[in-house]
Protein backbone atom coordinates (compact mmCIF):
# COMPACT_ATOMS: atom_id res chain seq x y z
CA UNK A 1 0.00 0.00 0.00
CA UNK A 2 1.17 3.76 -1.03
CA UNK A 3 0.63 6.33 0.99
CA UNK A 4 0.86 10.11 -0.77
CA UNK A 5 0.29 13.39 1.00
CA UNK A 6 -1.31 15.79 -1.24
CA UNK A 7 -2.01 19.88 -0.31
CA UNK A 8 -5.05 21.05 -0.89
CA UNK A 9 -9.13 20.55 0.16
CA UNK A 10 -10.50 16.28 0.45
CA UNK A 11 -14.04 17.67 -0.64
CA UNK A 12 -11.97 18.73 -4.20
CA UNK A 13 -9.25 15.89 -4.52
CA UNK A 14 -10.75 13.15 -6.70
CA UNK A 15 -10.83 9.43 -4.84
CA UNK A 16 -13.16 6.20 -4.52
CA UNK A 17 -13.64 7.59 -1.06
CA UNK A 18 -13.42 10.44 1.53
CA UNK A 19 -13.31 9.98 4.76
CA UNK A 20 -14.95 12.08 7.29
CA UNK A 21 -14.25 12.45 10.92
CA UNK A 22 -16.94 13.27 13.73
CA UNK A 23 -17.84 13.34 17.24
CA UNK A 24 -20.48 12.12 18.66
CA UNK A 25 -22.42 15.36 19.86
CA UNK A 26 -20.60 17.69 18.31
CA UNK A 27 -22.78 20.87 17.18
CA UNK A 28 -20.02 21.53 15.09
CA UNK A 29 -18.44 20.00 11.98
CA UNK A 30 -14.85 19.17 11.79
CA UNK A 31 -13.05 21.50 9.36
CA UNK A 32 -12.43 18.90 7.26
CA UNK A 33 -15.76 17.29 7.27
CA UNK A 34 -17.35 20.92 7.16
CA UNK A 35 -15.33 21.90 4.15
CA UNK A 36 -17.25 18.66 2.39
CA UNK A 37 -20.56 19.38 3.84
CA UNK A 38 -20.30 22.65 2.41
CA UNK A 39 -19.21 21.37 -1.23
CA UNK A 40 -22.27 18.57 -1.10
CA UNK A 41 -24.58 21.06 0.30
CA UNK A 42 -25.30 19.85 3.30
CA UNK A 43 -25.25 15.90 2.42
CA UNK A 44 -23.49 15.28 5.87
CA UNK A 45 -25.41 17.42 8.43
CA UNK A 46 -28.69 15.83 6.56
CA UNK A 47 -27.58 12.56 7.80
CA UNK A 48 -26.40 13.23 11.09
CA UNK A 49 -29.56 15.50 11.34
CA UNK A 50 -31.61 12.58 10.83
CA UNK A 51 -30.01 10.39 13.19
CA UNK A 52 -28.81 8.29 11.58
CA UNK A 53 -25.20 8.59 12.33
CA UNK A 54 -24.67 9.86 15.72
CA UNK A 55 -20.63 9.63 15.25
CA UNK A 56 -20.57 7.41 18.07
CA UNK A 57 -16.65 5.16 18.29
CA UNK A 58 -16.39 3.55 15.05
CA UNK A 59 -19.79 4.04 14.02
CA UNK A 60 -19.34 3.94 9.95
CA UNK A 61 -22.02 5.89 7.18
CA UNK A 62 -21.82 5.52 3.74
CA UNK A 63 -23.05 8.40 1.29
CA UNK A 64 -22.52 8.41 -2.25
CA UNK A 65 -21.52 11.90 -3.85
CA UNK A 66 -23.25 11.71 -7.42
CA UNK A 67 -20.61 13.77 -8.57
CA UNK A 68 -21.33 16.95 -6.26
CA UNK A 69 -17.75 16.65 -5.41
CA UNK A 70 -14.61 14.79 -7.07
CA UNK A 71 -15.22 12.00 -4.21
CA UNK A 72 -17.26 9.26 -5.74
CA UNK A 73 -18.06 8.60 -1.45
CA UNK A 74 -18.20 9.91 1.66
CA UNK A 75 -17.25 7.66 4.54
CA UNK A 76 -18.81 9.15 7.95
CA UNK A 77 -16.30 7.74 10.63
CA UNK A 78 -17.68 8.50 14.67
CA UNK A 79 -14.70 9.26 17.14
CA UNK A 80 -16.79 8.92 19.97
CA UNK A 81 -17.48 12.02 22.59
CA UNK A 82 -14.95 14.53 22.41
CA UNK A 83 -13.74 13.66 25.92
CA UNK A 84 -13.13 10.47 26.18
CA UNK A 85 -11.04 10.92 22.49
CA UNK A 86 -7.14 10.01 22.67
CA UNK A 87 -3.98 8.51 20.08
CA UNK A 88 -4.96 4.88 20.86
CA UNK A 89 -8.76 5.71 19.70
CA UNK A 90 -7.58 7.88 16.49
CA UNK A 91 -5.43 4.71 15.28
CA UNK A 92 -8.57 2.74 15.80
CA UNK A 93 -10.48 4.96 13.36
CA UNK A 94 -8.20 4.85 10.82
CA UNK A 95 -8.31 1.71 10.90
CA UNK A 96 -11.87 1.18 11.18
CA UNK A 97 -12.21 3.29 7.80
CA UNK A 98 -9.94 1.40 6.00
CA UNK A 99 -11.31 -1.61 6.75
CA UNK A 100 -15.41 -0.91 6.19
CA UNK A 101 -13.33 0.59 2.88
CA UNK A 102 -11.34 -2.67 1.96
CA UNK A 103 -14.42 -4.90 2.63
CA UNK A 104 -16.61 -2.29 0.44
CA UNK A 105 -14.18 -3.17 -2.21
CA UNK A 106 -12.83 0.74 -2.51
CA UNK A 107 -8.89 0.10 -3.19
CA UNK A 108 -8.19 4.44 -3.04
CA UNK A 109 -9.27 6.72 -0.67
CA UNK A 110 -8.51 9.73 0.74
CA UNK A 111 -8.51 11.37 4.11
CA UNK A 112 -7.32 14.48 6.53
CA UNK A 113 -4.31 13.56 7.98
CA UNK A 114 -4.86 15.21 11.96
CA UNK A 115 -8.40 16.76 13.39
CA UNK A 116 -7.67 20.41 12.87
CA UNK A 117 -8.28 22.34 16.46
CA UNK A 118 -7.85 19.18 18.55
CA UNK A 119 -4.69 20.31 20.42
CA UNK A 120 -4.32 17.68 23.13
CA UNK A 121 -2.48 15.63 20.11
CA UNK A 122 0.35 17.01 17.96
CA UNK A 123 0.21 16.86 14.39
CA UNK A 124 2.66 14.47 13.99
CA UNK A 125 1.43 12.33 16.11
CA UNK A 126 -2.42 12.65 14.64
CA UNK A 127 -0.64 11.50 11.00
CA UNK A 128 2.00 8.81 12.54
CA UNK A 129 -1.17 7.29 14.20
CA UNK A 130 -3.57 7.90 11.70
CA UNK A 131 -0.96 5.81 8.93
CA UNK A 132 -0.38 3.10 11.86
CA UNK A 133 -3.33 2.50 12.22
CA UNK A 134 -4.43 2.12 8.68
CA UNK A 135 -1.52 -0.23 7.95
CA UNK A 136 -1.72 -2.50 11.23
CA UNK A 137 -5.50 -2.75 10.75
CA UNK A 138 -5.20 -3.97 6.81
CA UNK A 139 -2.70 -6.86 8.05
CA UNK A 140 -3.35 -9.85 6.63
CA UNK A 141 -1.32 -13.25 6.57
CA UNK A 142 -2.34 -14.95 3.03
CA UNK A 143 0.97 -16.13 2.34
CA UNK A 144 0.02 -19.93 2.30
CA UNK A 145 -3.11 -19.44 0.72
CA UNK A 146 -2.97 -20.90 -2.72
CA UNK A 147 -6.58 -20.67 -3.64
CA UNK A 148 -9.24 -18.08 -3.67
CA UNK A 149 -6.24 -15.17 -4.14
CA UNK A 150 -7.86 -13.14 -6.38
CA UNK A 151 -11.18 -12.74 -4.19
CA UNK A 152 -8.48 -11.54 -1.44
CA UNK A 153 -9.46 -7.58 -1.17
CA UNK A 154 -6.60 -4.80 -1.34
CA UNK A 155 -5.96 -1.04 -0.39
CA UNK A 156 -3.42 0.01 -2.73
CA UNK A 157 -3.70 3.78 -1.84
CA UNK A 158 -3.83 5.63 0.89
CA UNK A 159 -4.24 9.89 -0.23
CA UNK A 160 -3.73 12.27 2.86
CA UNK A 161 -4.70 15.66 1.84
CA UNK A 162 -4.63 18.76 3.82
CA UNK A 163 -5.17 22.38 3.28
CA UNK A 164 -2.04 23.21 5.76
CA UNK A 165 0.79 24.06 3.25
CA UNK A 166 3.09 25.09 6.36
CA UNK A 167 2.90 21.89 8.17
CA UNK A 168 3.32 19.37 5.20
CA UNK A 169 7.37 18.75 5.68
CA UNK A 170 6.08 17.52 9.54
CA UNK A 171 3.54 15.54 8.61
CA UNK A 172 5.90 13.88 5.50
CA UNK A 173 8.60 13.10 7.86
CA UNK A 174 5.23 11.42 10.65
CA UNK A 175 3.95 9.54 7.56
CA UNK A 176 7.43 8.25 6.64
CA UNK A 177 7.93 6.94 10.21
CA UNK A 178 4.74 5.23 10.72
CA UNK A 179 5.37 3.57 7.62
CA UNK A 180 8.47 2.00 8.83
CA UNK A 181 7.61 1.22 12.21
CA UNK A 182 4.43 -0.55 10.23
CA UNK A 183 6.62 -2.15 7.74
CA UNK A 184 8.66 -3.83 11.14
CA UNK A 185 4.89 -5.08 12.72
CA UNK A 186 4.18 -6.70 9.74
CA UNK A 187 7.71 -8.64 9.35
CA UNK A 188 7.42 -9.61 13.25
CA UNK A 189 3.84 -10.68 12.42
CA UNK A 190 4.25 -12.83 9.55
CA UNK A 191 7.27 -14.65 11.44
CA UNK A 192 4.99 -15.38 14.28
CA UNK A 193 2.34 -16.00 12.18
CA UNK A 194 4.28 -18.55 10.10
CA UNK A 195 4.36 -22.65 11.12
CA UNK A 196 7.08 -24.04 13.21
CA UNK A 197 7.77 -26.14 9.96
CA UNK A 198 8.45 -23.02 7.89
CA UNK A 199 10.53 -21.06 10.23
CA UNK A 200 13.20 -23.40 11.52
CA UNK A 201 15.88 -22.04 13.69
CA UNK A 202 18.26 -22.09 10.26
CA UNK A 203 15.69 -20.43 8.19
CA UNK A 204 14.57 -17.47 11.18
CA UNK A 205 18.50 -16.86 10.68
CA UNK A 206 18.44 -16.38 7.06
CA UNK A 207 15.71 -14.31 7.13
CA UNK A 208 17.63 -12.06 9.93
CA UNK A 209 20.24 -12.05 7.60
CA UNK A 210 18.20 -10.86 4.80
CA UNK A 211 17.20 -8.16 7.04
CA UNK A 212 20.84 -7.01 7.69
CA UNK A 213 21.75 -7.18 4.19
CA UNK A 214 18.62 -5.29 3.18
CA UNK A 215 19.22 -2.68 6.04
CA UNK A 216 23.60 -2.26 6.08
CA UNK A 217 23.27 -4.10 9.68
CA UNK A 218 26.25 -6.68 10.66
CA UNK A 219 24.96 -10.33 11.11
CA UNK A 220 26.14 -12.86 12.96
CA UNK A 221 25.39 -16.38 13.39
CA UNK A 222 26.50 -19.04 15.38
CA UNK A 223 26.25 -22.73 14.80
CA UNK A 224 26.51 -25.23 17.41
CA UNK A 225 30.22 -25.95 17.38
CA UNK A 226 30.56 -22.24 18.18
CA UNK A 227 28.21 -22.36 20.99
CA UNK A 228 29.94 -25.31 22.49
CA UNK A 229 33.07 -23.54 22.16
CA UNK A 230 31.72 -20.00 24.42
CA UNK A 231 30.06 -22.64 26.84
CA UNK A 232 26.42 -22.03 25.99
CA UNK A 233 25.07 -24.83 28.10
CA UNK A 234 21.64 -23.91 28.36
CA UNK A 235 20.90 -23.29 24.57
CA UNK A 236 22.18 -26.50 23.87
CA UNK A 237 20.62 -28.26 26.49
CA UNK A 238 17.69 -27.14 25.21
CA UNK A 239 18.12 -28.17 21.43
CA UNK A 240 19.19 -31.31 21.96
CA UNK A 241 15.85 -32.76 21.56
CA UNK A 242 15.37 -31.19 18.15
CA UNK A 243 17.16 -32.69 14.85
CA UNK A 244 16.67 -28.65 13.79
CA UNK A 245 20.08 -27.39 14.75
CA UNK A 246 20.04 -24.03 16.75
CA UNK A 247 21.34 -20.74 16.05
CA UNK A 248 22.50 -17.93 18.31
CA UNK A 249 21.64 -14.77 15.60
CA UNK A 250 23.40 -11.21 16.38
CA UNK A 251 22.62 -8.20 14.48
CA UNK A 252 23.74 -4.82 14.90
CA UNK A 253 23.14 -1.42 14.03
CA UNK A 254 26.03 0.83 14.78
CA UNK A 255 25.54 4.40 12.96
CA UNK A 256 28.99 6.20 11.72
CA UNK A 257 28.79 8.49 14.81
CA UNK A 258 31.18 8.45 17.68
CA UNK A 259 30.02 8.20 21.76
CA UNK A 260 27.18 6.99 20.89
CA UNK A 261 24.65 4.56 23.88
CA UNK A 262 24.92 1.06 23.40
CA UNK A 263 21.13 -0.85 23.87
CA UNK A 264 20.72 -4.79 23.43
CA UNK A 265 17.56 -6.33 22.97
CA UNK A 266 17.06 -9.98 23.12
CA UNK A 267 14.31 -12.01 22.08
CA UNK A 268 13.12 -15.87 23.07
CA UNK A 269 12.76 -17.39 19.68
CA UNK A 270 11.59 -21.05 20.61
CA UNK A 271 10.60 -21.55 16.92
CA UNK A 272 8.01 -24.55 18.45
CA UNK A 273 7.89 -25.45 22.25
CA UNK A 274 6.64 -28.80 22.80
CA UNK A 275 7.76 -28.50 26.43
CA UNK A 276 10.22 -30.80 25.66
CA UNK A 277 10.06 -34.25 27.83
CA UNK A 278 7.57 -31.97 30.38
CA UNK A 279 5.09 -32.67 27.46
CA UNK A 280 2.24 -30.28 27.02
CA UNK A 281 -1.05 -31.10 26.70
CA UNK A 282 -2.04 -31.62 22.78
CA UNK A 283 -4.88 -29.64 23.13
CA UNK A 284 -3.49 -25.81 21.39
CA UNK A 285 -0.25 -26.52 21.65
CA UNK A 286 0.02 -26.05 17.72
CA UNK A 287 -0.45 -22.35 19.09
CA UNK A 288 3.61 -22.67 20.31
CA UNK A 289 4.28 -21.61 17.19
CA UNK A 290 4.41 -17.96 18.50
CA UNK A 291 7.05 -18.99 21.43
CA UNK A 292 9.71 -16.79 18.93
CA UNK A 293 7.59 -13.92 18.74
CA UNK A 294 10.03 -12.18 21.35
CA UNK A 295 12.88 -12.59 18.58
CA UNK A 296 10.90 -11.80 16.05
CA UNK A 297 10.37 -8.47 17.49
CA UNK A 298 13.69 -8.14 18.00
CA UNK A 299 14.53 -8.15 14.60
CA UNK A 300 11.56 -5.63 13.57
CA UNK A 301 12.51 -3.22 15.98
CA UNK A 302 16.49 -3.20 14.78
CA UNK A 303 15.02 -3.06 11.12
CA UNK A 304 12.86 -0.01 12.38
CA UNK A 305 15.97 1.55 13.86
CA UNK A 306 18.01 1.24 11.16
CA UNK A 307 15.15 2.64 9.17
CA UNK A 308 14.69 5.70 11.38
CA UNK A 309 18.75 6.04 11.74
CA UNK A 310 18.28 6.18 15.34
CA UNK A 311 21.21 7.81 16.80
CA UNK A 312 22.27 4.69 19.12
CA UNK A 313 24.49 1.32 19.03
CA UNK A 314 21.44 -1.32 18.76
CA UNK A 315 22.33 -5.06 18.94
CA UNK A 316 20.04 -7.23 19.05
CA UNK A 317 20.19 -10.93 20.54
CA UNK A 318 18.14 -13.86 19.08
CA UNK A 319 18.40 -17.44 20.83
CA UNK A 320 16.90 -19.70 18.61
CA UNK A 321 15.79 -23.43 19.08
CA UNK A 322 13.15 -25.83 19.07
CA UNK A 323 12.32 -27.57 22.46
CA UNK A 324 10.88 -31.03 22.06
CA UNK A 325 11.16 -34.53 22.77
CA UNK A 326 13.52 -37.03 21.88
CA UNK A 327 16.34 -39.71 22.25
CA UNK A 328 18.91 -36.83 22.66
CA UNK A 329 16.35 -34.92 24.56
CA UNK A 330 17.58 -32.81 28.08
CA UNK A 331 16.13 -34.11 31.30
CA UNK A 332 14.13 -32.96 34.19
CA UNK A 333 16.76 -33.46 36.80
CA UNK A 334 19.43 -32.95 34.44
CA UNK A 335 22.11 -29.94 35.28
CA UNK A 336 23.38 -27.54 32.90
CA UNK A 337 26.12 -24.86 32.47
CA UNK A 338 25.42 -21.81 31.26
CA UNK A 339 27.91 -19.16 29.86
CA UNK A 340 28.37 -17.37 32.76
CA UNK A 341 29.46 -20.94 35.01
CA UNK A 342 26.57 -20.85 36.96
CA UNK A 343 24.61 -24.37 37.25
CA UNK A 344 21.08 -24.82 36.58
CA UNK A 345 19.06 -28.32 37.53
CA UNK A 346 16.02 -28.43 35.36
CA UNK A 347 12.91 -29.35 37.14
CA UNK A 348 11.20 -28.32 33.61
CA UNK A 349 11.98 -28.75 30.60
CA UNK A 350 8.69 -26.91 29.71
CA UNK A 351 11.01 -23.74 31.54
CA UNK A 352 12.94 -23.26 28.80
CA UNK A 353 12.75 -19.62 27.74
CA UNK A 354 14.66 -18.62 30.83
CA UNK A 355 17.14 -21.06 29.45
CA UNK A 356 17.93 -19.93 26.46
CA UNK A 357 17.64 -16.21 27.48
CA UNK A 358 19.77 -17.21 30.22
CA UNK A 359 22.72 -18.00 27.68
CA UNK A 360 21.81 -14.71 25.96
CA UNK A 361 21.75 -12.33 28.90
CA UNK A 362 24.99 -13.67 29.95
CA UNK A 363 26.34 -13.05 26.44
CA UNK A 364 25.20 -9.36 26.48
CA UNK A 365 27.31 -8.45 28.75
CA UNK A 366 30.14 -8.44 26.10
CA UNK A 367 28.80 -5.09 24.59
CA UNK A 368 28.55 -3.33 27.97
CA UNK A 369 25.17 -2.26 27.34
CA UNK A 370 23.36 1.10 28.98
CA UNK A 371 19.98 -0.93 28.52
CA UNK A 372 19.26 -4.63 27.80
CA UNK A 373 15.33 -5.47 27.42
CA UNK A 374 14.23 -8.82 26.58
CA UNK A 375 10.92 -9.49 25.25
CA UNK A 376 9.74 -12.51 25.92
CA UNK A 377 6.42 -15.04 25.77
CA UNK A 378 7.56 -16.57 29.02
CA UNK A 379 4.88 -17.90 31.03
CA UNK A 380 1.43 -18.91 31.12
CA UNK A 381 1.15 -17.27 34.11
CA UNK A 382 1.28 -14.37 33.04
CA UNK A 383 -1.67 -14.36 31.40
CA UNK A 384 -3.26 -15.52 34.77
CA UNK A 385 -1.93 -12.36 36.39
CA UNK A 386 -2.40 -9.77 34.01
CA UNK A 387 -4.86 -10.91 31.44
CA UNK A 388 -4.48 -11.22 27.83
CA UNK A 389 -3.85 -7.79 26.75
CA UNK A 390 -0.74 -6.82 29.03
CA UNK A 391 2.70 -6.85 29.32
CA UNK A 392 4.46 -8.25 32.39
CA UNK A 393 7.20 -6.22 33.33
CA UNK A 394 9.74 -6.34 36.13
CA UNK A 395 13.83 -5.14 35.78
CA UNK A 396 16.38 -4.20 38.29
CA UNK A 397 16.40 -0.12 36.72
CA UNK A 398 14.09 2.24 38.16
CA UNK A 399 15.11 4.96 35.11
CA UNK A 400 14.67 2.00 32.06
CA UNK A 401 11.06 0.67 33.75
CA UNK A 402 10.60 4.78 33.74
CA UNK A 403 11.15 4.53 30.02
CA UNK A 404 9.10 1.80 28.84
CA UNK A 405 6.30 2.85 30.48
CA UNK A 406 6.37 6.24 28.98
CA UNK A 407 7.08 4.88 25.54
CA UNK A 408 3.62 2.42 26.25
CA UNK A 409 1.76 5.10 27.08
CA UNK A 410 2.55 6.49 23.76
CA UNK A 411 2.27 3.20 21.71
CA UNK A 412 -0.75 2.45 23.37
CA UNK A 413 0.28 -1.00 24.42
CA UNK A 414 -0.49 -2.08 28.14
CA UNK A 415 2.42 -3.06 30.10
CA UNK A 416 2.30 -3.77 34.15
CA UNK A 417 4.86 -3.50 36.39
CA UNK A 418 5.32 -6.63 38.19
CA UNK A 419 7.78 -6.80 41.91
CA UNK A 420 11.47 -8.41 41.82
CA UNK A 421 11.81 -8.72 45.90
CA UNK A 422 14.71 -10.80 47.44
CA UNK A 423 12.28 -12.87 48.37
CA UNK A 424 11.55 -14.46 45.32
CA UNK A 425 15.03 -15.83 44.90
CA UNK A 426 14.32 -19.00 47.67
CA UNK A 427 11.74 -20.29 45.53
CA UNK A 428 14.53 -20.97 42.80
CA UNK A 429 17.03 -22.10 45.34
CA UNK A 430 18.27 -26.12 44.16
CA UNK A 431 19.88 -28.46 46.27
CA UNK A 432 22.32 -29.45 43.87
CA UNK A 433 23.18 -27.21 42.06
CA UNK A 434 23.33 -23.19 41.56
CA UNK A 435 19.63 -22.50 40.79
CA UNK A 436 16.65 -24.35 39.22
CA UNK A 437 14.64 -23.14 36.86
CA UNK A 438 11.20 -23.87 38.47
CA UNK A 439 10.32 -22.95 41.74
CA UNK A 440 6.68 -23.86 42.23
CA UNK A 441 3.49 -22.55 40.99
CA UNK A 442 3.27 -19.35 43.31
CA UNK A 443 4.20 -16.28 41.44
CA UNK A 444 5.30 -18.10 37.93
CA UNK A 445 6.17 -14.91 36.24
CA UNK A 446 8.04 -12.98 39.10
CA UNK A 447 9.97 -16.31 39.76
CA UNK A 448 10.77 -16.15 35.64
CA UNK A 449 11.90 -13.16 36.94
CA UNK A 450 14.29 -13.29 39.63
CA UNK A 451 15.63 -16.75 37.73
CA UNK A 452 16.74 -14.31 34.52
CA UNK A 453 18.14 -11.84 36.55
CA UNK A 454 21.09 -14.05 37.96
CA UNK A 455 22.46 -13.45 34.61
CA UNK A 456 22.31 -9.64 34.03
CA UNK A 457 25.06 -9.01 35.92
CA UNK A 458 24.83 -5.55 37.19
CA UNK A 459 23.96 -4.30 34.29
CA UNK A 460 20.04 -2.03 33.93
CA UNK A 461 17.62 -4.58 32.37
CA UNK A 462 14.05 -5.09 31.95
CA UNK A 463 12.35 -8.21 31.10
CA UNK A 464 8.59 -7.84 29.13
CA UNK A 465 7.00 -11.02 29.58
CA UNK A 466 4.64 -11.07 26.25
CA UNK A 467 3.18 -14.40 26.68
CA UNK A 468 -0.74 -12.74 27.08
CA UNK A 469 -0.68 -10.25 24.21
CA UNK A 470 1.36 -11.93 21.66
CA UNK A 471 -2.15 -13.20 20.34
CA UNK A 472 -5.44 -12.27 19.51
CA UNK A 473 -8.44 -14.32 19.32
CA UNK A 474 -10.57 -11.38 18.28
CA UNK A 475 -10.37 -8.51 16.06
CA UNK A 476 -9.05 -5.24 17.67
CA UNK A 477 -9.21 -1.57 16.42
CA UNK A 478 -6.51 -2.05 14.50
CA UNK A 479 -4.98 -5.54 15.35
CA UNK A 480 -6.64 -8.41 13.38
CA UNK A 481 -7.13 -11.58 14.81
CA UNK A 482 -3.28 -13.17 15.24
CA UNK A 483 -0.17 -12.76 15.81
CA UNK A 484 0.09 -8.32 17.12
CA UNK A 485 3.36 -8.27 17.06
CA UNK A 486 3.36 -6.78 20.17
CA UNK A 487 6.82 -5.06 21.55
CA UNK A 488 7.93 -3.60 18.13
CA UNK A 489 6.23 -0.18 18.49
CA UNK A 490 6.76 0.31 22.20
CA UNK A 491 11.09 -0.57 21.72
CA UNK A 492 11.43 1.66 18.60
CA UNK A 493 9.19 4.42 20.86
CA UNK A 494 11.71 3.72 24.15
CA UNK A 495 14.81 4.11 21.66
CA UNK A 496 13.56 6.88 19.57
CA UNK A 497 12.90 8.83 23.16
CA UNK A 498 16.37 7.29 24.03
CA UNK A 499 18.04 10.52 24.29
CA UNK A 500 15.30 13.52 25.12
CA UNK A 501 14.79 11.09 28.23
CA UNK A 502 18.56 10.50 29.72
N1 LIG B 1 6.24 -20.66 26.09
C1 LIG B 1 5.73 -21.02 27.36
C2 LIG B 1 4.90 -19.90 28.00
C3 LIG B 1 3.60 -19.56 27.32
C4 LIG B 1 2.43 -20.21 27.67
C5 LIG B 1 3.54 -18.55 26.39
C6 LIG B 1 1.24 -19.86 27.07
C7 LIG B 1 2.35 -18.20 25.79
C8 LIG B 1 1.21 -18.86 26.13
C9 LIG B 1 6.87 -21.35 28.32
O1 LIG B 1 8.00 -21.90 27.75
C10 LIG B 1 6.34 -22.34 29.31
O2 LIG B 1 5.98 -23.40 28.90
N2 LIG B 1 6.30 -21.95 30.56
C11 LIG B 1 5.79 -22.78 31.58
C12 LIG B 1 6.65 -22.58 32.80
C13 LIG B 1 6.41 -23.58 33.89
C14 LIG B 1 6.89 -24.94 33.47
C15 LIG B 1 7.15 -23.12 35.13
C16 LIG B 1 4.36 -22.37 31.87
O3 LIG B 1 4.04 -21.17 31.74
O4 LIG B 1 3.55 -23.24 32.15
ZN1 LIG C 1 7.87 -24.05 27.61
ZN1 LIG D 1 8.32 -21.42 25.76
Amino acid sequence: MKVTLQKGGLEAFPSEAAVAFHFEGDENLQRDTAAMDRATRGLISGVIQSGDFRGELYQASLIYTKGIIPPKRILLMGLGKRGDFNLDKWRGAGSKAALFLRDTGVREFSLPPYLAGERKISIEDFSQGLVEGICLGLYQFSELKTEGREKIKEVRQVHLVTPDEKRISRIQEAVEAAEMISKAVYLTRDLVSRPANRKTPSILAQVATGVARNNGLRVKVLDVDEMKKLGMGALLAVASGSCEPPKFITLEYKPRRSAMDTVVVIGKAITFDSGGLSLKPSENMDKMKHDMAGGAAAIGIIQATSQLRLPLHLIALIPATENLPGGSAYRPGDVLTSLNGKTIEVISTDAEGRLILADALAYSQRFKPKAIIDVATLTGACIIALGENVTGMMGNDDAVKARVKRAAERTGEKIWELPLWEEYEEQIKSDIADLKNVGGRPAGTIIAGAFLKKFVGEYPWVHLDIAGPVWTEKDKPYIPKGATGVGVRLVVQLLRDWKASS
